[in-house]
């Protein structure tokens, strides 16, 4: 990207140049290889949590035979937790369903709900300048929430409503392939990872998703920088290291 396009992306973030440099030297000393060990507890962790779509969201067998489109359909008309009942509509995906880059967030918010697309309010449009800043346009990737519906208030989804989302997840995660998936925020990493450690620990390493152990980096979600401007650094480092590893 042309260096003065990307600093004045940087500067719309609030990062300051200086970061750069940093970040670049991070960069080199930090990426880790997928172990082993992650690879069987991701694949352990699906094996605990099979694609289990519940009452009438569909079998886990039926969701696993669905395409894109029949996915969406199945969702928008689930009701396996409570969360329908507040939405205005499932909230399923946004960008490029064949993307190396798979983003996935917590759940879609008030103007997600009402708009029918991931990341499109505050947060939103703070998660498409940083992609913008590492070359990324948002069509280009894949970006989902581990669950479809808004919580209401904007509260954390519950365990039994992620676990009631999870088949929809998994499927969509089978169906796109990602070479990467990058988990924002606690919600998002705790129910893919399986993990219950802050951000701040599970960032900077690469973990393993699913049988097929799919590289997955964690970074702070962007509400939390809008709440904590001084974390935006972090998560320009963890986004340069998205950007190289997908090379
Ligand atoms: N926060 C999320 O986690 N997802 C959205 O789609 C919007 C805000």
């Amino acid at each position: 990207m042309d260096p003065l396009r990307r600093q004045a992306y940087l500067q719309a973030l609030g990062i300051p140049a200086f970061t750069r440099r940093e970040s670049g030297q991070a960069e080199s000393a930090v990426v880790e290889e997928v172990g082993a060990a992650a690879a069987a507890g991701a694949a352990e962790e699906l094996a605990q949590h099979p694609g289990r779509p519940v009452a009438d969201s569909g079998g886990a067998v039926e969701l696993a035979g669905l395409d894109w489109l029949s996915l969406q359909e199945r969702a928008s008309e689930c009701r396996a937790c409570g969360l329908h009942e507040g939405r205005t509509q499932a909230v399923f995906s946004a960008g490029n369903p064949q993307a190396d880059l798979m983003i996935i967030g917590e759940a879609p918010g008030a103007d997600e709900d009402r708009l029918g697309e991931p990341f499109v309010g505050r947060a939103g449009q703070l998660l498409t300048a940083m992609l913008r800043a590492i070359g990324l346009m948002r069509e280009q990737v894949c970006i989902t929430n581990v669950v479809k519906c808004r919580p209401p208030g904007n509260r954390n989804p519950h365990l039994e409503e992620i676990a009631a989302c999870r088949g929809f997840l998994q499927r969509q995660i089978a169906l796109v392939e990602p070479r990467l998936i990058l988990a924002l925020g606690a919600v998002s990493a705790h129910a893919l990872l399986d993990s219950d450690e802050p951000v701040g620990r599970l960032r900077r390493r690469t973990h393993a998703y699913g049988e097929s152990a799919i590289p997955l980096r964690v970074s702070y979600h962007p509400a939390y920088l809008l709440r904590r401007p001084a974390e935006k650094a972090k998560a320009w480092e963890d986004l340069q290291q998205v950007a190289g590893l997908l090379g």
